[in-house]
């Protein structure tokens, strides 16, 4: 299987906030960000697979910045590793001014996806060829990120994790 580049599955979903979107203080509800970065990351994750995929785990989400109503918010996902089945997917998400149109980031997420046949068993995925330093940052540091994931899910024991020990040695 040929392997593919994280720019290969780059999917970008910008969207504007809306009154039934918020909270009370009037900022994107968590829930609602969550369900657009699952909507890009499983795109991305489709694109790099070109299979069916499902969640199967949300490693981590900063909630950095607070996105207030009105905001343009641009989601952007990539595949960042692929292991034998599953995907992780990073996303970036942004939000523009509105008058000098720059870009701040307002918060960041790494999702889980694994590939899947008609009946739902996994199945295997090309690997993930990172191109730019950020790119092969956020590869090398998958691997501890799938241990830790795998770790709390508790379908690894510790000394399994070994990457993950390798941090404290
Ligand atoms: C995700 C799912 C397909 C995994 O099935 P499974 O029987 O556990 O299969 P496996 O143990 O072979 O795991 C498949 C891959 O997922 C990875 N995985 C499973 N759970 C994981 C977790 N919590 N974190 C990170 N990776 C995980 C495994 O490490 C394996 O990766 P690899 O093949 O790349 O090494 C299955 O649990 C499922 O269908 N879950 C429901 C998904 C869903 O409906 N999502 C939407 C939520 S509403």
């Amino acid at each position: 299987m040929k392997g593919k580049t994280p720019k290969q599955s780059k999917t970008i979903l910008t969207d504007m906030v809306l009154p039934g979107e918020t909270n009370p203080l009037n900022n994107l509800f968590g829930g609602e960000l969550l369900a657009r970065m699952d909507r890009a990351a499983s795109i991305a994750a489709r694109r790099h697979s070109r299979r069916i995929v499902v969640t199967a785990s949300v490693n981590h989400v900063a909630f950095n910045r607070a996105v207030p109503l009105g905001s343009v918010v641009t989601v952007e996902a990539k595949v960042s590793r692929a292991f034998k089945t599953s995907m992780e997917v990073y996303i970036d998400v942004w939000i523009e001014d509105r008058e000098s149109g720059e870009r701040t980031q307002a918060n960041e997420a790494i999702y889980t996806f694994v590939a899947v046949d008609e009946t739902g068993r996994p199945i295997a995925v090309p690997e993930v060829i990172p191109e730019t330093n950020l790119e092969k940052e956020r590869f090398d540091a998958a691997l501890r990120r799938k241990q830790l994931s795998l770790l709390l899910a508790g379908k690894i024991k510790p000394h399994q994790a070994t990457e993950l020990k390798a941090l404290f040695e």
